[in-house]
């Protein structure tokens, strides 16, 4: 297994453009939000000055308003659209105009705890910035008690079955030619559709269009739901957020409000005919009907569901990998299809890590086990079929590599 650790380090190493690490070369050449978190982490194991690094270039591209978007051009890349000019993002350098799942309050914690040089010096700058960004979630998603998606990359689930109803309001007519970069570096069988395609500019030309005013997008935007990734991470990143200003000394009544608000509104994606977490939709009200990985975040948000433990004993006596990005009973079940089936790593490592927080032991072992188990025999893919464990997307995964070294899974591989 140490060679495995050694393929993990060298993989982060190989994606590093100096000061940030794309996701994989070719079909992620820039610097996405979440997937960073997780290469600070994968840093953090074996080198702690540049896992701070990874989040200090990060926060260069914070916009006035607070947003972190969710990727940040540092440098022009032709195998890559939509490119910074489309987007036109309103921060201080090129980026896209929306963020993604804030977990680097959680995760910058995790690296303070292994940092006792330069860690507290590292959180007392970065906390104002952090609050910043969850602030905007607050303000500028939140009106709902959980918290929406504005675009299906601000999820981080671009094509999970969550948004297919909410997304038929979506008008793609204004849209035109374009020439897609991601099918050419990997089988068009496990990516979006054109017609996803086709919504995500039109939902990006919406926000381009309307200068990034978030009142303008809440108010119209063509798509708005209520979403478990965005919602639990948040509700976690507040809770990590809250003990990083307590530790620092500072006043953390305006985050512990915001965790009261969460833990509220985070019910509100509770879908009882289903009895789990789903996505609803914010300009009709209706769930979404989708079981997903997002949904088994609820522990990691520090969420006890005993509706959720029942799935998750369901899904891994079904003899399916677990856990798979949505519910193979459930008809859009596609096993190769990016969030309409395969199984990813680093989703893993959260629901892993919240059953483990809650003291679901068993179950927590099960999901180290089975990511353990997907990565050695299968690679460091970025997601993997959940059928028969088929490496799928791009290989020479960052957050791979990550979860590999950061969950120390060649522990478990070998044992
Ligand atoms: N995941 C999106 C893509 O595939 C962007 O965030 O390009």
């Amino acid at each position: 297994m140490e060679k495995l650790d050694q393929q993990a380090i060298d993989i982060l190493k190989d994606n590093d453009r100096g000061g940030y690490t794309v996701p994989t070369a070719g079909l992620y050449p820039y610097q996405w939000n979440w997937d960073s978190a997780f290469a600070a982490l994968g840093f953090s194991t074996f080198d702690l000055p540049r896992a701070w690094q990874e989040i200090e270039t990060l926060f260069t591209a914070q916009w006035d308003n607070g947003m972190v978007p969710h990727i940040v051009f540092h440098q022009p890349d032709e195998g890559y659209f939509p490119g910074p000019d489309v987007w036109q993002g309103k921060g201080p350098i090129a980026s896209s105009g929306i963020s993604q799942p804030p977990l680097i309050a959680t995760f910058a914690r995790k690296i303070y705890q292994r940092d006792t040089v330069l860690g507290e010096e590292k959180l007392r700058k970065l906390y104002p910035a952090l609050v910043k960004w969850h602030r905007w979630y607050m303000e500028c998603r939140g009106e709902s008690g959980a918290i929406a998606s504005t675009h299906p990359w601000e999820s981080g689930r671009d094509n999970a079955p969550d948004w297919d109803e909410a997304s038929e309001a979506i008008d793609t007519s204004a849209v035109g030619e374009y020439k897609r970069r991601d099918t050419s570096h990997v089988d068009a069988s496990m990516r979006p559709t054109k017609l996803d395609y086709d919504r995500y500019l039109a939902l990006l030309y919406f926000g381009r269009d309307s200068g990034w005013d978030e009142e303008e997008i809440a108010k119209n935007g063509p798509l708005r739901v209520a979403d478990p990734t965005l919602t639990f991470t948040l509700l976690r990143g507040h809770r990590d957020l809250a003990e990083i200003g307590k530790m620092l000394g500072e006043d953390v009544s305006e985050v512990e409000a915001w965790i009261t608000t969460l833990e509220q509104g985070c019910m509100q994606l509770w879908n009882e005919e289903m009895k789990a977490f789903d996505s609803v939709n914010l300009r009709n009200g209706k769930f979404a009907g989708s079981l997903s990985n997002a949904s088994f975040l609820c522990w990691f948000a520090g969420i006890e569901s005993p509706g959720m433990v029942e799935h998750l004993e369901r899904l891994l006596a079904s003899g399916h990998y677990i856990v798979p990005s949505y519910d193979p009973a459930g008809d859009k079940y596609d096993a190769m299809r990016y969030w309409r089936g395969p199984v990813w790593g680093f989703m893993n490592a959260l629901i892993g890590w919240g059953l483990e927080d809650q003291g679901h032991v068993v179950l927590a072992r099960a999901v180290r086990q089975q990511t353990a188990g997907l990565i050695s025999n299968f690679g460091f893919a970025e997601y993997f079929n959940a059928d028969d464990g088929t490496p799928a997307g791009g290989g020479h995964f960052t957050w791979t590599a990550s979860v590999w070294l950061s969950w120390s899974l060649s522990d478990i591989a070998g044992g």
